[in-house]
């Protein structure tokens, strides 16, 4: 997606060898108007799968995800990753592994929120490794939901995660693909067509 491609190149800054800080529009500060735009390009991407839920994970998938609920007209429930006062059973849990960070993360979600009913379509922001998505997967199991697809906001091409998860079937959306930082700078794969 142009838009997105421009914006990281605008604001983006690269960190180390593999991290993109995208802190100004996505990841602390949030852009609504392009997280509006995110959310539109991931409904019409799927707008024919008769999608009934959003699953996503905080805090930084929260965003776009209810912009693809808006233009899809289907509610969005996000896992979370601490543990909360009111919601305490009743939960389908899985262990998120960060290899970045080089710890586990329990998420969770409320039984009441995901069903055999449910066609899910997963969001999140960054797609690396892809242990946010298999943990989502593993929970949507659990709740023997069926899953449409994933989307992603900025995927880093060059670590597992989308061959992980087109291995197992699933058709990823991302919005933006980075092939590489060179020297500091984002380098994007090349889409055929665009
Ligand atoms: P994985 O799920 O793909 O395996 O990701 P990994 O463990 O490597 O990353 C852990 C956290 O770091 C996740 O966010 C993930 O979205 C984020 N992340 C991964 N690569 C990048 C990157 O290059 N730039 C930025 N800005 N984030 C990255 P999180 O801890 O769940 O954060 P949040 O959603 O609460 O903001
Ligand atoms: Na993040
Ligand atoms: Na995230």
């Amino acid at each position: 997606m142009k838009l997105l491609e421009e914006r990281i190149l605008k604001d983006g800054t690269v960190l180390g060898k593999d991290v993109l800080k995208v802190d100004n529009f996505l990841n602390h500060q949030i852009d609504p108007v392009l997280m509006q735009e995110l959310g539109n390009a991931f409904a019409d991407y799927f707008a024919d799968r008769n999608i009934t839920k959003i699953l996503t994970v905080e805090t930084s998938g929260i965003a776009p995800a209810v912009f693809a609920g808006l233009a899809l007209g289907v509610p969005v429930v996000f896992a979370r990753k601490h543990k909360s006062l009111t919601l305490t059973d009743n939960l389908y849990c899985a262990s998120v592994y960060s290899f970045t960070k080089n710890t586990t993360n329990e998420i969770a979600i409320s039984k009441n929120f995901l069903s055999s009913e449910d066609h899910v379509l997963l969001i999140d922001d960054f797609l690396a490794n892809g242990q946010a998505a298999t943990g989502l997967i593993d929970i949507c199991q659990q709740a023997e939901a069926s899953i449409a697809g994933i989307g992603i906001v900025i995927e880093k091409s060059f670590q597992r995660g989308r061959q992980e998860l087109e291995a197992q079937g699933f058709d990823i959306l991302s919005l933006a693909r980075i092939r590489a930082f060179e020297n500091g700078i984002v380098q994007f794969v090349e889409e055929e067509g665009s």
